[in-house]
């Protein structure tokens, strides 16, 4: 069995001149989403003119610039497939002569609509479940107009969508709607959008809508009309996007992730300007969703690098806040049988906000009925409108699919959070609350520090390129920094890498030590320290090749280590910010040696949407 799981981009123009330039323009956006095949379809001359490729969006533009598109009403669509390859006959649209789709989600009963079809002797082009809603509304419009024929198809559906839909007889609409995936709908002037999220839409306007579930919209040009899950007529609140995200091309940077890399400095400034009051010496978060003393528990939930940065939070809750912390994985949490609490706060960190699996977990959170907090990126995402409280991290658009600077806005977030609870439950005095803000304050200079040790890194990288693996150990805080350093490695490099509890590695791990395997040691100067050198020293006897990573002013180098970095020491408590910086740096460099897809890694997308 054949089935395509899509979790991709979607874009739709209604214009008075030409789209297909602007749909290109969008979906290059949209890449982040998914990139292994793209297409568009639009309407000239009463008929569907659809194009299509696999592989980049860059293609698609080549085929275009060849034989352009005409037609000022059009949808696009870029594809991420997790089951078969992805190929020219499965890429979106999906086109029979009257009706064009492009889909995001899953149709999760389409296997049965296609045996209903094929039994009335209807044929199928491609392997998708998409496909079946093409035929489903081709079949409804023989006796409804295209709102009634698409709300009829969506009723039959099982699973998740956002489309966009244009007709080859009702030349002047675009129909959009969503159960489950993202869709925003722009307003300009003669032209309005759909798209899958506000960013595609950025370059052509800053006014926006979002679709809740069951909800439908039909655009024209100069004209958007909103249906709830009954088909009635709604108004929608418009939102007007701020201007103050930061600048979305490359700039002098060779890629995304190194201009990321290069911003955090400014984006961490920003972050704790938003939130400390610098005069008043105080935290300006409020209304709290649960009086801060009467908080029982709290429950940290992310996947991937925004998991690590839970996992770094809870060893500062654990130190500076008597509140009893609990971390978890996203697509373990939404399975397990949980014990609701709601005296408990449930805290989703998302870059994104659209993860599919940390959206469900908060889902289930709303359905049991206790208090919700979101940490995102994306303040207009699915999980920061689902959320009863919501703290930004204001880290500015990131491009890279490897997250970096989310990732330093998140822990930025986290430990901001985790000072205000401190001071208003009294569980840290006016002092250390004072003198904790004044080194958070220090930051952005000790991270401009970091970076400035690049070319070290680089003379690091180069040990990565014949080693069978790596290993990424440290103890503490920096244990989760370990993790997120070898996450980065091998998602940018395809590099074997093990982030390890240092103390951990004898019972298991130590088999895998030979002569000249990388092993990156983090060892700040805290309470773990002098362990933290044994553990290297069992390292060493075994042949570990140390690139060894510390704040520690005194040379604690030797000849045993191969190389040494120092970065900046503030206060333990934000070491795991700065030791995460020359381990972004590496991995970078390594993919750069390797000559890897560092901005888009092979497999991955920045905007995990399914499952
Ligand atoms: C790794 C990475 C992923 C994401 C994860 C969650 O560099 O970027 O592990 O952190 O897919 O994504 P968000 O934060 O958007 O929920």
């Amino acid at each position: 069995k054949n089935k395509k799981k899509i979790m991709c981009g979607i874009i739709g123009i209604a214009s008075n001149k030409p789209v297909s330039i602007n749909i290109i323009n969008s979906l290059k956006k949209l890449e982040y989403r998914g990139y292994d095949s793209a297409g568009l379809a639009t309407l000239t001359d009463d008929s569907i003119n659809e194009k299509k490729c696999s592989g980049r969006v860059e293609e698609l533009e080549k085929i275009l610039f060849k034989a352009p598109s005409n037609g000022n009403i059009g949808i696009g669509h870029v594809r991420w497939a997790t089951h078969g390859v992805p190929n020219i006959i499965n890429a979106h649209p999906h086109s029979s002569e009257q009706v064009s789709v492009v889909h995001n989600g899953i149709i999760e009963n389409s296997d049965e609509i296609k045996r209903e079809l094929v039994s009335k002797g209807l044929k199928f082009k491609s392997q998708t479940d998409t496909e079946v809603i093409t035929l489903l509304i081709t079949e409804a419009l023989k006796e409804n107009e295209p709102l009634k024929s698409v709300y009829k198809t969506l009723k039959k559906l099982k699973g998740s969508f956002a489309l966009g839909i244009i007709f080859k007889n009702f030349s002047n609409i675009i129909i959009g709607a969503r159960r489950g995936s993202p869709l925003a709908v722009g307003y300009s002037k003669e032209e309005n959008y759909i798209g899958s999220d506000s960013y595609a839409l950025k370059s052509m306007t800053n006014k926006i809508s979002y679709l809740d579930d069951g909800e439908l919209c039909v655009l024209t040009k100069d004209q958007i009309s909103f249906y709830d899950e009954s088909l009635k007529k709604i108004n929608k609140k418009i939102h007007t996007m701020s201007e103050s995200e930061t600048a979305i091309d490359k700039g002098e940077y060779k890629h995304f992730m190194l201009k990321e890399i290069y911003e955090q400095p400014i984006t961490i400034k920003n972050c704790i300007s938003e939130y400390v009051d610098s005069l008043k010496k105080n935290i300006n978060i409020i209304n709290f969703p649960i009086e801060p003393n009467n908080i029982n528990k709290i429950v940290l939930v992310g996947c991937g690098t925004a998991y690590n940065s839970c996992l770094t939070a809870k060893y500062w809750f654990e130190e500076l806040t008597t509140i009893d912390v609990e971390i978890d994985i996203a697509s373990e949490f939404r399975y397990r049988k949980l014990k609701f609490n709601s005296k408990n706060l449930y805290i989703f960190v998302s870059q994104s906000g659209e993860t599919a699996d940390t959206a469900a977990a908060l889902d289930l959170c709303k359905k049991n009925n206790v208090k919700t907090c979101s940490i995102v990126n994306v303040i207009e995402s699915t999980i920061a409108r689902n959320s009863d409280w919501v703290l930004p991290i204001h880290a500015g658009t990131e491009i890279g699919v490897a997250s970096t600077k989310a990732f330093l806005g998140q822990l930025t977030v986290l430990y901001i959070l985790c000072l205000k609870l401190a001071i208003v439950r009294k569980d840290i005095d006016e002092r250390t609350y004072v003198k904790n803000i004044n080194n958070l304050k220090k930051l952005p200079e000790a991270i401009k520090e970091c970076i400035n040790i690049e070319s070290n890194v680089q003379l690091m990288a180069k040990e990565f390129l014949s080693a069978k693996g790596s290993m990424f150990l440290g103890r503490g805080s920096s244990f989760p920094i370990a993790l997120e350093g070898a996450l980065k490695l091998k998602e940018l490099s395809y590099l074997h890498a093990e982030g390890y509890p240092a103390g951990e590695m004898k019972h298991g791990p130590l088999a895998l030590i030979e002569e000249g395997l990388p092993v990156i040691i983090l060892a700040p100067k805290d309470k773990y320290f002098e362990k933290t050198l044994s553990n290297m020293q069992e390292v060493i006897a075994r042949g570990g090749k140390i690139l060894f990573i510390t704040d520690n002013k005194k040379d604690s180098l030797n000849e045993n280590i191969r190389f040494g970095l120092r970065v900046p020491h503030l206060d333990n408590l934000l070491s795991p910010i700065l030791l995460t910086l020359p381990l972004q740096m590496l991995a970078y460099h390594v993919a750069l040696l390797k000559n890897c897809d560092v901005d888009k890694p092979r497999n991955l997308a920045k905007s995990v949407t399914v499952e």
